[in-house]
């Protein structure tokens, strides 16, 4: 078949032949892919992002090629008469043939272009893209979301919202941050509260909304303490989510916060909402409304020129619904607790945290020190049993460091206490930021921070020697070791933030 001369040029030959090499390629990848559904993320970059970029370059360069060719041949029809465009007469067969080619081409072309750009939409906002594609940089968060109860939800779900401006914000980031990642021009952790994380009420509100009503949840607690025995305490606790009714008054829990009849505004001296200052509480249903100040830390006229209002949402608690980093204590009673690490082992908690207690920086490190560390605690505290017990000691220490794994991310500066939970009160203070008996109202109406306000304790203490309450009666909180009355006195924050920093 003859084409145009102008056609017959070096530039539109190699761009035919990339082109159609690109195009075999995609086809190839996409039955490699589709046949033996392998290939993981970055087949899917390949297939639906790379190769079209690729293919296209190859096509634009056959009319590139065109154009330089007839303008070399016309250089002195151009310089006499100035640019013309090319004449296209369909009775000439060459540019019969051209044309046909090109609108069989060009409608194969948008065809597949338009599943193509489907798929490399649904590609970009798949799990896949989104946790593994660049690795290191999301692996806290990928590894965290796949032990969640959000496990199955997709990442768009609460990070991406619905329609046209949200598709174009995230994609726009989403570039800015592939050249972030491409030039290592991140931050070490990613900050957090995320800027533009869109409001729970698109988020959170899409399948879990205000108005359900939640009952009573039982929450069972196995604590493991740093002695010989590694002495199981256990704590159940019946958490208020919804509401309570007595025959006085109804108590509404937890949620009481999201009534919709209810509105509380708080502003904060920090951007990660820490230092809560100042709280305000409107009812909108009778007008009601009560203002409290923080008696300890009380907020001056430079507080309220910088400080950000922020009405209280989901997040406000709920700010790691899907990205939990336990804290050492938590994460190896876990392990101690599932079996995982050997209970009867003499110590193993004690000999965890002792090398639990440090920073580490990569995960070479981390390995190496924690093998070290844990040998080490044993041969100078205990000599007889790292002897009799050498294989058992080796065996924990590998769990020892798959659970630190599960929960620390040294290259991404990322554990526990860097994103704080905010729903508890024993490693950061979640709901003490408000709920410490100090922010009072000018009439001394303060926020409680009694402890049967927010759950009761309905079981504590050893396995074999468990105290049980009565019926709808709670049992004062026992602190597993003897502290006297320091957990009332102060909070718990200020000895469990810094018992593992
Ligand atoms: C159930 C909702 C939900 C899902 C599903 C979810 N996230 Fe998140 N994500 C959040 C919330 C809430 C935050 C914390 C926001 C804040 O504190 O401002 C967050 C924070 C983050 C952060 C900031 C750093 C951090 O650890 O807090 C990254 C990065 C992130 N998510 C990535 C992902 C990826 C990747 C996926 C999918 C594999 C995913 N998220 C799935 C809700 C979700
Ligand atoms: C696409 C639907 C979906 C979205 C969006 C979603 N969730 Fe969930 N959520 C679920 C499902 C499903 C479960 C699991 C229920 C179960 O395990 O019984 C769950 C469980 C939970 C639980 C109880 C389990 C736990 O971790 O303690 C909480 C709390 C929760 N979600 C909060 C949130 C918050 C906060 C957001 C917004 C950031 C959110 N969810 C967004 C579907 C969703
Ligand atoms: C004042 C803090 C606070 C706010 C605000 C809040 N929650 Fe909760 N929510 C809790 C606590 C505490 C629990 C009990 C958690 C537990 O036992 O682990 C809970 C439990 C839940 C559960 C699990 C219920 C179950 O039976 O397992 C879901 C789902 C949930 N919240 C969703 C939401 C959603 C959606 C919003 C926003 C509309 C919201 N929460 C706002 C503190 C809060
Ligand atoms: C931004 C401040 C703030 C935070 C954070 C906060 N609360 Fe509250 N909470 C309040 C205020 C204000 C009241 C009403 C106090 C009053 O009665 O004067 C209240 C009341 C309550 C009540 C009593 C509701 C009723 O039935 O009257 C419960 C239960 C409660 N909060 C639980 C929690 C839990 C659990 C958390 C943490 C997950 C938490 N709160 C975090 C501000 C806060
Ligand atoms: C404002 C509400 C609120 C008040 C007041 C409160 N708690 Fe809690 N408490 C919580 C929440 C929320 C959790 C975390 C539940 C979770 O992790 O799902 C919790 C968890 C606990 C736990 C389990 C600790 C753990 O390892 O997670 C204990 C023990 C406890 N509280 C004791 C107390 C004691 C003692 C007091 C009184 C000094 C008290 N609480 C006051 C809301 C409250
Ligand atoms: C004076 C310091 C101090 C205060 C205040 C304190 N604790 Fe503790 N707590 C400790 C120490 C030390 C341990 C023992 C750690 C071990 O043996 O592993 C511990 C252990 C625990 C454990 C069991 C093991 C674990 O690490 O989960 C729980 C549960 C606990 N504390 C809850 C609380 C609660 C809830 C409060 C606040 C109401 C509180 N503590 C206040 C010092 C304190």
């Amino acid at each position: 078949m003859k084409l145009p001369k102008s056609f017959y040029n070096w530039t539109s030959i190699v761009g035919t032949s990339i082109a159609i090499t690109a195009f075999f390629l995609i086809v190839f990848f996409f039955c490699v892919s589709v046949l033996f559904n392998q290939g993981g993320s970055y087949l899917g970059l390949v297939i639906y992002i790379v190769l079209p970029i690729v293919m296209i370059i190859g096509m634009l360069l056959i009319p590139i090629g065109m154009i330089i060719q007839i303008r070399r041949r016309n250089k002195q029809l151009f310089i006499s008469e100035g640019m013309k465009w090319p004449k296209v007469d369909l009775n000439d067969q060459k540019h019969r043939n051209a044309f046909t080619l090109f609108v069989i081409v060009s409608f194969i072309f948008l065809f597949l272009s338009s599943i193509g750009s489907y798929e490399a939409f649904v590609y970009s906002e798949s799990n896949q893209f989104c946790g593994t594609l660049c690795h290191s940089v999301m692996e806290p968060e990928y590894t965290t979301y796949q032990k969640s109860a959000h496990a199955r939800v997709a990442c768009v779900e609460c990070h991406v919202g619905e329609g046209a401006d949200w598709f174009v914000r995230s994609k726009l980031s989403g570039l800015y941050q592939v050249y972030a990642v491409t030039t290592n021009n991140f931050p070490r952790p990613i900050p957090t509260p995320i800027a533009n994380l869109r409001p729970a009420q698109e988020t959170c509100e899409h399948c879990h909304w205000p108005e359900k009503f939640y009952s009573k949840r039982t929450k069972f607690q196995r604590n493991f303490l740093t002695d010989k025995n590694n002495t199981e305490w256990n704590i159940t606790q019946l958490m208020k989510i919804g509401p309570d009714h007595h025959t006085q008054q109804l108590s509404e829990g937890i949620h009481w916060h999201i009534n919709p009849d209810i509105k509380i505004e708080f502003m904060s001296a920090d951007d990660k909402n820490e230092f809560i200052q100042w709280v305000k509480y409107t009812n909108l249903k009778t007008g009601e409304v009560h203002i409290y100040e923080d008696m300890m830390m009380e907020p001056d006229s430079t507080f309220y020129a910088d400080a950000k209002l922020r009405t209280m949402d989901c997040m406000d608690c709920h700010n790691r619904p899907s990205h939990v980093y336990l804290s050492p204590p938590d994460y190896i009673d876990e392990y101690l607790a599932a079996g995982k690490i050997d209970k009867s082992l003499p110590f193993i908690k004690m000999a965890a945290m002792e090398a639990l207690k440090d920073s580490y920086f990569t995960k070479d490190s981390a390995n190496l020190m924690i093998a070290q560390k844990v040998k080490e605690y044993y041969a100078t505290n205990h000599p007889d049993i790292a002897k009799d017990k050498a294989d058992d000691i080796l065996t924990s220490i590998e769990k020892i460091k798959e659970a630190y794994h599960q929960n620390s991310f040294p290259e991404m500066r990322v554990k526990w206490d860097v994103y704080p939970n905010h729903k508890g009160h024993l490693e950061s203070n979640g709901c003490f930021r408000c709920h410490d008996n100090y922010h009072s109202t000018k009439d001394g109406r303060v926020i409680s921070k009694d402890c049967n306000l927010c759950h009761i304790i309905t079981e504590q203490g050893k396995p074999d020697s468990l105290q049980h309450a009565l019926y709808g009666k709670q049992l004062e909180f026992k602190h597993p070791i003897d502290i006297g009355t320091d957990w009332k006195d102060y909070n718990c924050t200020d000895c469990h933030a810094y018992l593992y920093p």
